[in-house]
């Protein structure tokens, strides 16, 4: 596993201060700007009304780009309290006299019962979309209010399958860990593998007896080590003998009893390299911390809950009761061990405590929604986290559906039970090869090129076709639907990206050069139509990034797509009076496409 080496984990964080910090405009995204606005105007519209927040949204219809909503809330709080208006189409139209002047409104107008639509100036787009070219793309991420998080991502069991769930949990985490990192914030990507337990007892005593020669025997000697996991689970099951010394085994190798802890080290090495070549593969950073990590905190973080008087005995068992759940948390087993949420709850405070982290972010399936649920009340409960869910430090659980095969169930390959996601990522790969062979490409490019942008390709689309669904739904695991060059999907994606690098390469013109002289200018309805989409990045990142939302960005960038190809098709480009305008937002749209896939985890294609 490559650990995150970017900057140590206390080292204090350098916030940038971008150089135009003072510039109003450039702060935020298109609606949190608009927003300024129409929060200036109800200071002025409804001085009494204080806590009002300006209710901003991008219009549906075509009366505008963006309304405020504001009016009709307003009016059954101002109403009989001696206001002027007549009623909220009159408050809307107030809240539209009073909006500061400014460069990006074109034009207001009130309609209905008091929206305030507004259509946002082209040439402030252009303007803006000018700006991000010259300043990067950076001028559009989000701007959270934290320094520093946890993202708890993947997590695979030692010996045990690393199975679909936590190649979701893999994509997902990283695409989210990527956003927080674009916004600025320091990311601690966590690998919570489960090392730790009583079955390491069975294996260690299994591989002492398979293996008397296991200290100097090579790692691979155990091979497949799910193949050996059944076969010592099988062996504790039948011998009460061997499970008697299984027992003895975990209490030596908590014990710290070396010999138990370098055989421990030697399991826990294979499934790691198994882990790795996923990872290396997915192309994801993550740093393990494993269960294990956090044993030696447990004994004084449960003192702690305990001295809070939060920990209770019940039926022989250490518990936690919390208000709105029907069973509590167990903390310390019967038998006197502890357990996943013991590690959990030493986890939980170690992140918030000693990582002094603000936001953690746990990615596992939607089933393990109550744990979660229950270790932050416990937080709470013990003063660690804030009451209020939306206030920082915070805690959240990013759960996810199924993976499901063709046949609606569970999602297994043909003939064996478990799905090996190296195997799986290798037929994407295969797959996707195999599609650009059939476009002659082996012939046109090096066998390095063929294998990159298989690759990029290949596991871009089971990325995509994982993050364009919201999280929660379960999906289809299709090859043939996810590899298809048609529809939402990363190839699709991929290749268009590929084709707007390819036109601003027809056109001989120096980009860099253009950035200077030219201007961009919106003048065919495709043209502001893409121009406003480009804008709105910075808003549709940010809502993928806080609302932990990943399909809000894949939307987008479909969308921005779909709206490139109309203005690609009408508005042609290369030999035309508009060329430096329209190559300029060529070159605009393969940025922001870029960063999308970057943020998504997908390796771009610049020719196809
Ligand atoms: N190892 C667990 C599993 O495979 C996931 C761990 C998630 N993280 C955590 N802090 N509990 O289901």
């Amino acid at each position: 596993l490559r650990a995150n080496s970017k900057r140590s984990v206390l080292a204090p964080r350098s916030r940038t201060i971008s150089a135009m910090a003072n510039d109003e405009e450039t702060l935020g995204s298109l609606k949190k700007q608009l927003a300024k606005l129409f929060e200036a105007s109800l200071r002025v519209t409804v001085p009494t009304e204080t806590d009002v927040e300006p209710l901003v949204a991008a219009c549906t219809g075509n009366f505008g780009d963006y309304q405020c909503n504001n009016a009709m809330s307003l009016w059954p709080r101002i109403k009989g309290k001696g206001t002027e208006f007549r009623g909220p189409p009159a408050v809307g139209q107030a809240l539209m006299k009073n909006i500061p002047q400014s460069e990006m409104i074109e034009k207001c107008s009130v309609a209905g019962p008091g929206f305030v639509n507004v259509v946002i100036s082209k040439n402030w787009i252009a303007k803006s979309i000018q700006k991000m070219l010259t300043h990067g793309i950076g001028e559009w991420a989000p701007r959270l209010s934290i320094q520093r998080a946890v993202v708890d991502f993947s997590s695979p069991n030692i010996a045990k399958e690393m199975h679909v769930g936590h190649l979701r949990s893999t994509i997902i985490g990283d695409t989210l860990a990527r956003m927080l990192e674009f916004s600025n914030v320091e990311v601690l990507r966590r690998n919570h593998v489960g090392d730790w337990g009583t079955q390491f007892g069975m294996l260690i005593e299994f591989l002492f007896e398979k293996f008397p020669n296991w200290e100097h025997a090579s790692e691979t000697a155990i091979g497949d080590l799910q193949a050996f996991y059944k076969a010592s689970k099988q062996r504790f099951d039948e011998d009460p003998v061997f499970k008697e010394r299984a027992q003895k085994a975990v209490v030596k190798l908590q014990g710290g009893e070396p010999k138990y802890r370098k055989a421990w080290t030697q399991i826990c090495d294979i499934s790691r390299s198994e882990f790795a070549k996923v990872y290396q593969r997915l192309g994801v950073t993550i740093e393990e911390k494993g269960e294990s990590f956090y044993n030696p905190y447990i004994p004084g973080v449960l003192e702690k809950l305990s001295n809070l008087g939060l920990i209770e005995e019940s039926q022989g068992a250490r518990v936690i009761f919390l208000e709105g759940f029907n069973i509590p948390l167990i903390v310390v087993k019967s038998d006197g061990g502890y357990n996943y949420a013991s590690t959990d709850l030493a986890a939980i405070w170690y992140r918030l405590n000693e990582e002094k982290a603000e936001w953690i972010i746990y990615v596992t399936d939607v089933g393990q929604s109550q744990h979660f649920e229950m270790v932050f009340k416990a937080a709470k409960r013990a003063g660690w986290l804030p009451a209020d869910n939306n206030s920082y430090p915070r805690a959240n659980h990013v759960g996810f559906g199924l993976v499901l095969g063709e046949d609606g169930k569970r999602f297994r390959t043909r003939n064996t039970e478990v799905v090996r996601l190296v195997d799986l990522l290798d037929e994407a790969k295969t797959r996707s090869k195999a599609a650009l062979i059939e476009r002659g490409k082996d012939k046109e490019w090096t066998e390095d090129e063929l294998e990159q942008t298989a690759e990029a390709v290949g596991y871009g689309a089971v990325k995509y076709a994982d993050l364009k669904n919201n999280r929660l739904t379960n999906y289809t695991f299709n090859f043939d639907q996810m590899l298809n060059d048609k529809g939402n999907t990363a190839v699709y994606l991929l290749y268009a990206h590929a084709r707007i690098c390819s036109i601003i390469r027809k056109s001989g013109k120096d980009m860099e050069e253009l950035k200077k002289t030219a201007e961009i200018s919106l003048d065919h309805p495709d043209e502001r139509v893409l121009g406003l989409h480009l804008l709105q990045f910075a808003e549709n990142v940010e809502e993928a990034c806080t609302n932990l939302l990943p399909n809000v960005l894949c939307e987008y960038l479909y969308n921005l797509s779909e709206n490139f190809t109309k203005f690609y098709s009408n508005c042609p480009v290369i030999g035309k009076p508009e060329e430096a305008s329209r190559l300029l937002l060529c070159e605009a749209t393969a940025v922001v496409m870029r960063q999308c896939f970057h943020l998504l985890g997908i390796v771009p294609v610049y020719k196809i």
